[in-house]
């Protein structure tokens, strides 16, 4: 049951970070998929949503991650895209976050929108860890498929793990040029006062179960209250992607992050002009660790309980606009909701 009956939702996680430095490869690592390739010239072009349930985290994870340490339900990935014409979609994704994953590509370092992502997380004060990624392309690797970093590293010959050194320190001082004090992430004492660097491989899985060991342990410590969440309110949340879906017309990808949104509510989604008050007809969910940018079987649910990826379908929702925030009414009037959706 993935409409969660417990009280706690799933943190946002957003993954940002420059065009082709392994955003959405990390993420298909940990979907067990392939979207990049599926992508146009492999480049990512809209924000997606997956949701990772947190059995395929303590799976993924190993010996890193005991689960009965969590009571949160699992991270809720939110992938943006790099190229620069794309800032809106990045701010977008960064304003959603509870707490985000920097990608950097070991080799290339900071670049422009590796900036630009620094400058949207300080802005909203977003915790964020950095992904250290492409580990593997460092000459003389010895790749370790999917096993924790140090583990792996142990494996690497003394002139390898110097130059991944070499880069990670860099990437360091970067982040200290930027105004963050940052280190190993095995050596930060206190992740709320330093950024932990994960270095990791989104090709060869490795350091993949640091992340997410890194990421709930955060959200449990820092970010329980916060997920503490009235599961029967009237759900909230920001429309993604507005889409056409056969048998349905007009739709919108939906990040939910507040409450709960049930077939037959009445909802004002924010429009182009005004607001647009409709009925919710269908809640389309995709399947756990589908990514919802791709998928093409989803199941019809009677009611989505944040935070959660969905397409909602409902008339009148093709001058939606991407962006734009998703009301339920419930027990308020209309009018309220209405005004409470333009002042956004
Ligand atoms: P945008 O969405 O366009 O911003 O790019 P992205 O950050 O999502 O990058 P993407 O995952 O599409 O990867 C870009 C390229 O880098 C692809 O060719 C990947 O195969 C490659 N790549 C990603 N991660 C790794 C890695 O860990 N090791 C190696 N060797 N290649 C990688
Ligand atoms: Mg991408």
């Amino acid at each position: 049951d993935h409409t969660h009956a417990d009280t706690l939702r799933t943190p946002i996680v957003a993954v940002l970070g420059h065009v082709d430095h392994g955003k959405t490869s990390l993420l298909d690592t940990i979907r067990g998929s392939a979207v990049s390739e599926g992508e146009a010239g492999a480049i990512t072009q809209h924000i997606g949503a997956t949701d990772i349930p947190l059995d395929t985290i303590s799976g993924m994870a190993g010996e890193l991650i005991d689960p009965t340490d969590f009571d949160l339900p699992g991270l809720l990935f939110i992938d943006t895209p790099g190229h620069h014409s794309f800032s809106t979609l990045r701010a977008r994704g960064g304003a959603l976050a509870d707490i985000a994953v920097l990608v950097v590509d070991v080799n290339d370092g900071f670049q422009p929108q590796t900036e630009e992502a620094i400058d949207i997380l300080r802005r909203t004060g977003t915790p964020f860890v950095v992904a250290a990624n492409k580990a593997d392309t460092t000459p003389g690797w010895n790749p370790q498929d999917g096993e924790p970093i140090q583990k792996s590293m142990e494996a690497q010959s003394e002139r390898a793990k110097s130059m991944l050194d070499e880069n990670l320190y860099e990437i360091i001082g970067q982040l200290s040029d930027a105004g963050f004090s940052a280190d190993l992430y095995w050596r930060v004492q206190d992740f709320q006062k330093n950024i932990g660097v994960v270095p990791l491989s989104a090709l060869t899985g490795e350091g993949v179960p640091d992340l997410l060991t890194v990421l709930m342990g955060l959200s449990q410590r820092f970010m329980k209250e916060e997920m503490a969440i009235d599961v029967t309110g009237p759900g909230e949340g920001t429309v993604l992607e507005v889409k056409d879906e056969r048998g349905f017309g007009a739709t919108v990808d939906t990040v939910v992050y507040d409450g709960v949104i049930r077939n037959g509510d009445t909802v004002v989604v924010g429009g182009q002009d005004e607001p647009i008050v409709t009925e919710v007809r269908a809640l389309l969910r995709p399947r756990p660790l589908a990514e919802i940018r791709t998928e093409k079987e989803f199941e019809k649910v009677g009611e989505i309980g944040a935070a959660a990826g969905v397409k909602i379908a409902a008339p009148d929702l093709d001058r939606a606009m991407a962006g734009a925030p998703v009301r339920v009414v419930r027990d308020r009037t209309v009018e309220e909701v209405v005004e409470e959706v333009k002042a956004e």
